[in-house]
């Protein structure tokens, strides 16, 4: 795909991955729509942006003004890029049933019901249009201490893996990246738990640069041993 020119959404564009792949984008001479959780967030999103707009993936109501929004104004679509998501840590014993929900929104429901509602005007590009999410490589193997993060992540991962053939019909290519531990912070951020303590992680730009690799090269996934 050819990303100069074209029009790409980044949900969570404010975070450390998201502003990458924002600023990535807009150096290769993309019109980058960015979204934001609140107005207060919406701070961090990178200068430049084509649009940037608010979405908050644990509400029906944020989600529906957002794509409502984006089905009806004419803008032209050709690439979605979900870098949004939250982290919990601890045991299942000890992991409430409102702290799954929540990373099942976020990580799952949320950006899924985003895509799903944006699938048509993708399909109106003739970019070859893209849908990749960021999921991680507690997608592919089982690390203890993190089962509702896990649950979340695999359920993205097996749905973009079943969402594949049906967005290939429409002309759209879904990549699923499952990147290991890498130095965003993130683990400091849980919302709720404490984190093990990892070794050192990838950089961030290290794994942004190995998503775009895979937007340019056809792949439908990027494996965690791919970067
Ligand atoms: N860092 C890693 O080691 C690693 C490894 C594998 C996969 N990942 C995944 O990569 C993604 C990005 O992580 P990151 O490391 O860049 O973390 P980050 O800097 O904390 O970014 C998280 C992003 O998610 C957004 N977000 C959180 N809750 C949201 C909600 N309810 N609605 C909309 N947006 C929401 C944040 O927006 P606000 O600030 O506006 O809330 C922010 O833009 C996550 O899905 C993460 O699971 C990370």
């Amino acid at each position: 795909m050819n990303l100069q020119g074209s029009t790409v959404l980044v949900i969570g564009a404010n975070g450390v991955f998201g502003r990458l792949t924002a600023e990535k984008l807009m150096a290769m001479g993309a019109n980058v729509i960015g979204t934001a959780r609140s107005n207060e967030s919406a701070a961090n999103l990178p200068a430049g942006l084509a649009q940037a707009l608010l979405l908050d993936l644990e509400s029906a109501e944020s989600i529906a003004t957002l794509t409502g929004y984006l089905s009806t104004s004419g803008v032209k679509l050709d690439a979605i890029i979900n870098t949004a998501g939250v982290v919990g840590f601890g045991p299942a014993a000890t992991t409430s049933a409102s702290d799954a929900q929540k990373l099942m929104q976020v990580n799952h429901l949320g950006p899924s019901a985003v895509i799903s509602a944006l699938l048509p005007v993708l399909a109106q590009s003739e970019r070859e249009p893209v849908v990749l999410s960021i999921t991680g490589v507690v997608a592919e193997k089982i690390f203890t201490g993190m089962p509702a993060y896990t649950a979340s992540k695999t359920a993205h991962s097996a749905w973009l893996k079943a969402l594949s053939p049906e967005a290939r019909r429409l002309g759209i290519r879904v990549i699923d990246a499952r990147p290991g531990h890498t130095e965003t912070g993130l683990a400091s951020r849980a919302v709720f738990g404490v984190a093990p303590a990892f070794p050192q992680g990838m950089t961030p730009q290290h794994v942004i640069d190995k998503v775009f690799e895979a937007i340019a090269s056809g792949a439908t996934e990027v494996a965690s041993t791919d970067f």
